[in-house]
């Protein structure tokens, strides 16, 4: 009889826990496998690392040890601690161990015996990792630990001999390389071939502003989203935002092919709203609100995004500009009291509460600067609500817009404002949920909103004149309607009041 050996699939991952980047490899790392880390001087790549292993044994069970070459000890639990990272006590749990190379003079790769071989080092590694059960390990840098090695082949041989064992151990690991201004040495592309993974960290700025990029560059065998994507490092850590939204897997939520598009229907209940409309708005329908100041466009999105709210649909409800304290308030005094809806498994959640508690509200501007990356951070909030029905708007367009097109952000331009708002729109198509967006019309070129008014399944227009407020739906694909214009109002305690 012949024994087949099964091989452990190739696509076996392990999830980092770093903030987005298990969706920019969409998994993780390849467990067991190896990834090279390389980027500047500064960039972040010590800060990855020790989230790599501080996520690993508090989050997933996965001990881990970093080999220090730059840094003392106390460097790197300093560090940690910066992010409020008790390393010393993971390290007393036995859960995390630390060995420092600085002092280790490694011309020998095959010595076993004395501090001049890597071998012993290697041994050593290999006994640590047998002590406390270690499933990553990190070596921060590569380089700084084959300093002394002269001899290229040597090097490469060096590297292999590493990766070998590590892999042996069946550790996941992170090795790092510094790049310089003339890129990466001979010692790191030799790395990069024997490598199963590569991923690479930048540097962008322009004037004032800096913005910190990674790539994957190679994941063998796996599939992983393309390209330079923006990342933080914040109080809490790294935070990754895949400009792409690819990760929500279609397939698997069963998506794709909605089973009551067209026949389920909701409505949306503003008194008299509904009787400009022959029935029903299916589920999966996008309407922009289109008003310039003084109509009162905000109000309008947050009566429907309420009305939802009224019927037990999740709600997210984005305000580029307004604070979520201030946006809360005003619905109250206009009679949608947000706080029955807000408790911690809420229905309703602000956009930038959202934010502020998962990342930290400084990036709020750099992420209304980049439509791409809210765009990632609503999707984040489907896919771990994964709401039976829901709604979402976003208040204004008009300020995205704005944001998008500033000089400093030259590469984040009107396109990306397109694509993020044609992914909202397919989003909610797909997934059965309303969409609800604000824009100014008046601010913006013919061309532009004729795009966007293309993209929406209904399109309402607000006027003011005379202070006096009006409304028409100027658009409903699907139903059929009444394109008169309407006086409307806001009553205090009463909402949006048609008439
Ligand atoms: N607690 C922190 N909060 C915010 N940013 C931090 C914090 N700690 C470090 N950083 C940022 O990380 C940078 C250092 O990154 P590091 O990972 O050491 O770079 P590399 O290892 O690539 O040389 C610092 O220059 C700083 O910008
Ligand atoms: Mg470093």
């Amino acid at each position: 009889m012949i024994m087949v050996k099964m091989k452990q699939p190739d696509s076996e991952r392990t999830p980092t826990g770093i903030y987005g980047f298990d969706d920019l490899t969409l998994g993780g790392l390849r467990k067991g496998r190896d990834v090279l880390l390389y980027g500047e001087c500064g960039v972040g790549k010590t800060v990855f690392c020790i989230d790599y292993l501080y996520k690993g044994a508090t989050e997933y069970g996965e001990n881990g040890i970093y080999v220090t070459d730059e840094e003392l000890t106390g460097d790197i639990r300093k560090n940690a601690g910066s992010f409020g990272w008790d390393l010393k006590k993971l390290e007393d749990e036995g859960k995390i161990a630390v060995i420092e190379t600085r002092d280790l003079w490694i011309t020998d790769i095959s010595d076993l015996s004395t501090e001049y071989g890597l071998g012993n080092l290697l041994k050593d590694i290999t006994g640590m990792a047998k002590e406390i059960g270690a499933k990553r390990v990190v070596i921060d840098t590569i380089w700084g630990l084959l300093r002394e090695l002269r001899e290229p082949t040597a090097v490469r041989r060096g590297i292999f001999k590493i990766m070998d064992t590590l892999e042996k151990l069946g550790c996941t690991s992170i090795l790092t390389s510094e790049v310089g201004e003339s890129g990466l040495s001979h010692e790191s592309r030799t790395a990069v071939f024997l490598a199963d993974g590569v991923i690479s960290m930048h540097r962008k700025s322009w004037g004032a502003h800096h913005v910190r990029e990674m790539e994957v560059e190679k994941m063998r065998s796996c599939e992983h989203i393309f390209g330079r994507h923006p990342f933080f490092i914040t109080p809490k850590g790294i935070f990754v935002f895949p400009l792409s939204t690819r990760f929500i897997k279609y397939k698997k939520y069963g998506l794709g092919e909605k089973k009551g598009r067209g026949i389920e229907r909701t409505s949306i209940d503003i008194p008299k709203f509904m009787n400009l409309l022959s029935g029903k708005l299916p589920r999966g329908y996008n309407i922009l609100l289109s008003g310039g100041v003084g109509t009162n466009a905000s109000s309008f999105a947050q009566g429907i995004l309420y009305d939802g709210l009224k019927k037990g649909e999740s709600c997210l409800l984005v305000n580029t500009h307004q604070p979520s304290n201030a946006v809360r308030e005003f619905m109250a005094e206009i009679g949608m009291d947000t706080e029955p809806y807000e408790s911690d498994d809420g229905k309703l959640l602000f956009f930038d509460d959202y934010v502020g508690k998962q990342i930290g509200r400084e990036l709020l501007i750099d992420i209304f600067s980049n439509p791409l990356m809210m765009g990632y951070i609503m999707d984040r909030w489907w896919r771990d609500k994964k709401p039976e029905h829901f709604r979402w708007s976003v208040n204004s367009l008009t300020v995205l817009i704005g944001m998008s097109k500033r000089e400093d952000h030259a590469d984040v331009d009107v396109a990306s404002l397109e694509r993020f708002l044609y992914d909202r729109v397919r989003k909610i198509r797909d997934l059965g949920g309303l969409g609800v967006y604000t824009i100014n019309e008046a601010a913006h070129s013919k061309n532009l909103i004729n795009q966007i008014r293309n993209m929406m399944d209904m399109v309402i227009d607000l006027e003011v004149t005379d202070n006096k407020t009006s409304m028409r739906i100027a658009k409903s694909r699907g139903i059929i309607s009444n394109h008169d214009w309407h006086p409307y109002e806001i009553v205090k305690g009463k909402g949006i009041v048609l008439s």
